[in-house]
């Protein structure tokens, strides 16, 4: 069954998205997503936050049906990404008496994003340790910024100890309350979407560490009230930009399978080393969760065909991703395949250059067109220095 409950004052009244494929209109999804909101009820009743443009209708009626008549005082809106902050103004045209709460970015991005909503007589703006009391409820804001946006913010319940963490601790996936489930596709949507900015999530960690927190409530994925060191642990690893797991990651470009079959010989050489060892195809699987394996583990193969005197596309994209997520303080590998002139290794090693603290694993290996047995030795030798 489905859990969905943080108390008997504060209830779950976000929505599932099983038909969207593309998060983000980039990160592929196999099981949806969702949007998740809440209601706080108390003598002032607060909604914590809206949901995506599809599926406003659906949530309005959650909201409706918790509010039973009454009327909400509050929208608190900590992250205004349209995928939460879409239903602000359907929810304000229906409960005109509503204030919203945020800080003076929110309002700003609000106004951009609904330009044709007049905010002025709406606006509860709040700094960060500002406080409102709702009755039993005090909710205390916490700015975060960049993570994910400029304005986001967290909120702390203190009755029921809730950490209300936006964008923070989220997954993709449609809700599901099987915490078993959380880590992959957790990982997954930290890397790719909260990746780039370490240093604030390590500010924010280092904010809530004194709290006493029982239950994270994020803005996607399941409501987690139990084991939190061992999410907060994760969350700390994932932004310190420290490996989780011992291992080596293979990213392979291949134009015609024979740089993948080179890769396959040094996986199984990796492995006869006791190391454990993840392949993915970038030109065919999921990008996102190589981004996602590329940080997981401390070491990383790039291997890769040349292509009009750079690198095979997918490479250059992939490279690009780590780039832009500050990929940074792992061991790297090379392999490069060329059939007349190998150029792969080169242009991968420029970018590696504008990185932080990447050491490169010698030898970088060239291969001839496909792998023969005049390679072994080179393969040995990279094998064993990526084992050191
Ligand atoms: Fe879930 Fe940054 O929006």
């Amino acid at each position: 069954m489905t859990e969905k409950f943080i108390s008997d004052s504060i209830k779950y009244i976000g929505v599932d998205d099983p038909d969207l494929t593309l998060f983000e209109s980039q990160y592929v999804l196999e099981n949806g997503m969702a949007y998740n909101s809440y209601l706080i009820d108390d003598d002032e009743i607060a909604v914590m936050d809206a949901v995506d443009a599809r599926k406003i209708d659906e949530w309005m009626d959650n909201v409706n049906r918790e509010l039973a008549g009454r009327k909400p005082s509050y929208l608190v809106v900590l992250h205004v990404e349209p995928d939460h902050s879409a239903g602000v103004k359907k929810f304000l045209e229906t409960y005109p008496e509503a204030k919203v709460v945020g800080n003076a970015k929110t309002f700003t991005f609000l106004s951009q994003f609904f330009s044709d909503f007049n905010f002025d007589d709406k606006k509860v703006v709040v700094k960060d340790a500002d406080t409102l009391k709702l009755g039993k409820h005090t909710l205390t804001f916490l700015t975060a910024p960049m993570v994910h946006w400029p304005e986001t913010m967290v909120a702390y319940e203190s009755a029921d100890k809730v950490l209300f963490s936006a964008d923070a601790f989220g997954k993709f996936g449609v809700y599901d309350a099987d915490k078993d489930n959380w880590t992959c596709e957790a990982r997954r949507y930290y890397f790719n979407i909260v990746g780039k900015y370490g240093a604030p999530v390590q500010m924010l960690l280092k904010k809530v560490a004194n709290l006493d927190i029982k239950v994270i409530a994020p803005l996607h994925g399941p409501v987690l009230s139990s084991n939190l060191k061992y999410y907060i642990d994760l969350y700390n690893t994932w932004s310190s930009y420290e490996p989780e797991d011992k291992g080596v990651f293979i990213a392979v470009a291949s134009i015609h399978g024979n740089t993948i079959k080179a890769v396959e010989i040094l996986a199984e050489k990796l492995r006869a080393h006791g190391v454990k060892v993840s392949v993915s195809d970038i030109a065919r699987d999921d990008i996102a969760e190589a981004v996602e394996d590329a940080f997981r583990y401390d070491r990383l193969v790039l291997a890769a065909s040349s292509y009009d005197g750079g690198v095979f596309t997918p490479m250059e994209s992939f490279l690009s991703r780590l780039k832009h997520k500050n990929f940074q303080n792992r061991k790297v590998a090379i392999v490069e395949n060329g059939t007349w002139a190998p150029t792969a290794a080169k242009t991968i090693k420029a970018t590696l250059s504008e990185m932080k603290n990447i050491t490169l694993v010698e030898p970088v290996v060239t291969i001839r067109s496909a792998y023969k047995p005049s390679d072994e030795a080179a393969f040995d030798a990279l094998a064993e220095a990526l084992c050191k």
